[in-house]
């Protein structure tokens, strides 16, 4: 038995790979280091969707058919936790592709976000990027460039990573020859916990509890002392330092340059220091595992310095993943088969027997 599937490979697929230990993630055929920085989150969805790193998918037709359905989805928006609102509107999406559903998870996320600020939502410009447009949904002005830049090599660092336990969640509804939407909702279910998708917000709450770099080493051995876990740190495949940390690192040092900089940089600084206090502290704890930053680490220091809640994280993740999850449904779809794996009994034993 393989508790967690760990080392279970369960399916073959063409959209990525990820190397535990080299540290690298191959995105139909491309280093990550090449995608994100260089080309736009639409690009990628093409890469992933058929193959071809081209001029991109159109998004902005998409995003306006989601929009002109916000007031027929009642109370979903409104629910308190973005992750749940998102999921109980994508819920409502009736027999969408996936360009319909990546462009409105889009439109779901920046809803949501003005609705827990108490603002109406921002209809969508199909004419902008699908980066560019998100943020100026978010915060009801146009991004800067060096913003949409940042954007869109964040949507791309996260848009596919193997087997992860959302896209194989939308590959075993896929599997019962259930529909797109359906899968969507159950990755959804799954992107939401801490353990996969939500730990971006916990880690700016680190940041905040640390407060300066001086006290990083005390606070992450009081922390590890009291049993708790480094939020950002550690993955279940990866043995050495996750590849995306470095993108979004690269990411972050291109922002520290613009307005905002100074806060940025800050910020960039403490994040750093706690990685680096946290690598030591870890390595003495469990000198037998390599528990390195994840990708979360610097997403979060990352979707800060965008101006996004820390509230809206998990969404955002979401609003990338969706073209992986959905490129899976494809695959899936072609060649999978139905996902069932049994379990050993160990109940009680009939009183008959
Ligand atoms: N902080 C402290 N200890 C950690 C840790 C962390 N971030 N990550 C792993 N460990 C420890 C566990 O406590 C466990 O110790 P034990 O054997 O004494 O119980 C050991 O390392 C193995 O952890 P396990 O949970 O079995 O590994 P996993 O492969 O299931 O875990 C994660 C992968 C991502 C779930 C785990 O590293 C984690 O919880 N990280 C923090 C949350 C996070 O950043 N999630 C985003 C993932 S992208």
């Amino acid at each position: 038995m393989s508790n967690g599937l760990e080392g279970i490979v369960v399916a073959e697929t063409e959209t990525s790979s990820v190397n535990a230990d080299a540290g690298e993630l191959i995105i139909r055929g491309f280093p990550i280091g090449e995608l994100s920085g260089s080309v736009t989150f639409e690009q990628v969805c093409s890469l992933l969707w058929h193959g071809k790193l081209d001029a991109g998918v159109d998004l902005g037709a998409a995003r306006v058919a989601a929009f002109e359905k916000l007031p027929s989805l009642g109370r979903a928006l409104a629910m308190s936790d973005a992750m749940d609102a998102m999921r109980a509107a994508t819920a409502q999406l009736e027999g969408s592709g996936h360009v319909e559903v990546t462009g409105a998870l889009a439109v779901f996320s920046a809803a949501w976000a003005r609705a827990a600020r108490g603002r109406v939502a921002v209809a969508p410009d199909p004419t902008q990027s699908h980066a560019s447009d998100y943020l100026r949904m978010i915060h009801g002005k146009s991004a800067s460039p060096h913003a949409v830049a940042a954007m869109d090599a964040y949507l791309t660092a996260v848009v596919d990573h193997g087997m992860n336990a959302s896209t194989f969640a939308a590959r075993v509804v896929t599997s019962t020859e259930s529909d797109l939407v359906s899968s969507v909702v159950a990755a959804l279910g799954a992107l939401k916990g801490r353990l996969h998708g939500g730990a971006p917000g916990p880690v700016l709450d680190m940041l905040d509890a640390v407060g300066s770099p001086e006290r990083a080493a005390t606070w992450v051995d009081a922390e590890l002392a009291a049993g708790r876990r480094i939020m950002g740190m550690g993955h279940r495949v990866y043995r050495v330092r996750d590849p995306r940390a470095a993108v979004l690192e690269t990411a972050l040092e291109r922002l520290t340059a613009r307005p905002h900089g100074p806060e940025t940089e800050q910020r960039l600084r403490l994040a750093r220091t706690v990685e680096r206090c946290a690598e030591q502290a870890l390595t003495a704890l469990k000198p037998d595992r390599v528990i390195r930053a994840n990708v979360e680490f610097y997403t979060a220091v990352l979707l800060e310095a965008l101006g996004l809640p820390r509230t809206l994280f998990t969404a955002t993740f979401a609003c990338s993943r969706v073209a992986g999850w959905s490129a899976h449904v494809q695959e899936q779809r072609t060649h999978g088969r139905l996902i069932r794996p049994r379990a050993r009994y160990v109940g009680p034993t009939p009183a008959s027997a």
